[in-house]
């Protein structure tokens, strides 16, 4: 058995969480009645209590501009996780529900965050969070700024000098609308909170197999030498979602698209993943430092190689997988005359060492005919050709696929002798699937976030440098693509995408993936 107290020499692991056991703190929920809390936060924070992972003194404090009472938010959060709950959940919520408050209060009201302090200070007393705070802002973006000023106003951030207590920050995405607003908002928070308080949130970097990506390059040696451009000849990387604007999504969605809901975020975390060096520990500033260096190296573009390298569509009318689906511009929201993205497919090349001349692909897009998101790293064909090959297309090149969701796992195609007299190839695969692996079910990724959060671990959060550089080269993009001029393209729903994307990849004598 280890002993856990022992002192750990290795300086790989000097900065990882040793127990991971947070310290007692209250959580308060900015935009307690919305969406976001009820459909993720709140299961994520009851699965975390009900598995013994919340601190043993805690609180969830909603804060929210109905005038709701603690016990009907608790009632409401209880309708709200019985939906989906099993037979303790009963038993389960009697344990959490004491530990659930409400401060009631309008975001632009400095008065309602001196209620809120008042409340937290009696939380601290009657339920022991010893003065430690974490504010999760689950709210429209319009707000965060003005949330951070109130809670600075209010002394409801403890200097960040001292390890505790301490004050917490989430922030939602969007982060920015782009670069400007993005910079904006850096410094309304940077006025108000350092750097090591704030939590940017994507939930792609909560995934168990957005995760396993370190775990499968930096955790087996096979794979880093063979993970640059003499051996990989292209990146695929593919986000692919049924929904279109359900929920009522359509405002929101017309004003940010594919590119910014999408691509500036969750597409380019995972392009950091995949493309970035190893990083000296997994301590959260060695691995985003080497983040960053990725998005550094993106392309400085021109509108004209937008033109070259970028297409954006949108959906019409069509059907997914049977049921009817309506066009984008006929969704509740949508403005008729929009011009907003539902697809964006692009190819880059990025500019370093490592990477030099591999084409990264990258396609998104709502209404396409299946979920499905996943990483395939291409690689080179042999330098002779000795064999006769039956697999159509991968021309004998292996390949390594990793699947994100659903199905999640990673395979390998290699070939293989199919049996008898001929030297004749054939393409087979090494699968490994989580369900079948491991005998546990994949944690949401908002539970490990949270945790983290309460934690202090920020390695999976997006730091300043690294929105910042993203927006960098999704600006040039966006810049491109306000000329009245640049053309948006159309797919049917049910479909995977325009034929021009088809085409950007055909100029390489490449194709996508048929998933
Ligand atoms: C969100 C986007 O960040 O991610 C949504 O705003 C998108 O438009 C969602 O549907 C996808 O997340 P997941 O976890 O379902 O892949």
């Amino acid at each position: 058995m280890t002993d856990a107290s022992a002192k750990d020499d290795n300086p790989l692991r000097q900065n990882l969480p040793r127990a991971r056991v947070p310290d007692p703190c209250a959580i308060v929920l900015f935009g307690a009645t919305g969406d976001l809390t009820h459909r993720k936060l709140a299961p994520a924070l009851f699965h975390l209590a009900s598995q013994g992972h919340m601190p043993a003194d805690y609180a969830i404090v909603g804060f929210a501009r109905r005038d709701w009472t603690d016990d009907r938010f608790r009632s409401e959060l209880k309708t709200t996780l019985a939906k989906d709950s099993g037979p303790d959940f009963e038993h389960a919520w009697k344990r959490i529900e004491p530990h659930v408050a409400f401060s009631s209060g309008q975001f632009d009201d400095p008065a309602a965050y001196f209620d809120l302090k008042r409340k937290l200070e009696q939380l601290d007393s009657s339920h022991g969070t010893m003065g430690n705070r974490l504010f999760y802002l689950a709210v429209a973006p319009e707000f965060f700024s003005m949330i951070v000023e109130n809670l600075g106003r209010a002394g409801l951030i403890h200097s960040s000098q001292k390890e505790t207590p301490w004050s917490r920050v989430v922030i939602e995405k969007p982060f920015g609308h782009d670069l400007e607003s993005a910079r904006e908002l850096n410094r309304d928070v940077a006025a108000v909170l350092d750097e090591s308080q704030v939590y940017r949130i994507d939930h792609y970097l909560g995934k168990e197999t957005v995760q396993n990506i370190q775990a499968l390059r930096f955790g087996n040696a096979i794979f880093e030498p063979i993970w640059n451009r003499l051996h990989v000849s292209s990146v695929q990387i593919t986000v692919a979602e049924e929904v279109g604007m359900a929920g009522g999504r359509g405002s929101y969605y017309d004003k940010s698209g594919a590119i910014r809901d999408m691509l500036q975020n969750h597409m380019m975390q995972l392009l950091c993943l995949v493309a970035m060096e190893p990083p000296a520990n997994l301590g959260g500033d060695a691995v985003r430092n080497e983040k960053v260096k990725v998005l550094d190296s993106l392309p400085k573009w021109t509108a004209e190689d937008v033109a070259k390298y970028t297409v954006r569509a949108r959906y019409t009318k069509g059907s997914i997988q049977g049921a009817e689906a309506p066009g984008y511009l006929e969704e509740k929201g949508v403005a008729a005359n929009s011009k907003t993205d539902t697809y964006v497919a692009m190819r880059l090349t990025l500019e370093n060492w490592r990477w030099a001349g591999v084409p990264f692909y990258f396609r998104t897009g709502k209404r396409l005919p299946k979920r499905a998101s996943e990483i395939a790293i291409q690689f080179r064909e042999p330098p002779a050709r000795l064999f006769e090959h039956d697999s159509e297309g991968s021309g004998g090149a292996n390949l390594l696929v990793l699947r994100i969701q659903p199905n999640e796992g990673a395979s390998l195609a290699f070939l293989a002798k199919v049996p008898g007299s001929r030297r004749r190839l054939q393409e087979v695969r090494m699968d490994f699937r989580y369900g079948t692996a491991f005998a546990v079910p994949t944690p949401e990724a908002y539970e490990r976030l949270l945790l983290d959060v309460m934690l202090g671990d920020p390695s999976l959060f997006t730091r300043t440098d690294a929105v910042e550089s993203a927006w960098r080269f999704v600006d040039v993009i966006l810049d491109a693509w306000s000329d009245p001029k640049f053309p948006i393209y159309e797919y049917t729903s049910g479909t995977w995408g325009p034929e021009e994307a088809d085409q950007l990849l055909a100029r390489d004598g490449a194709r996508w993936r048929r998933l």
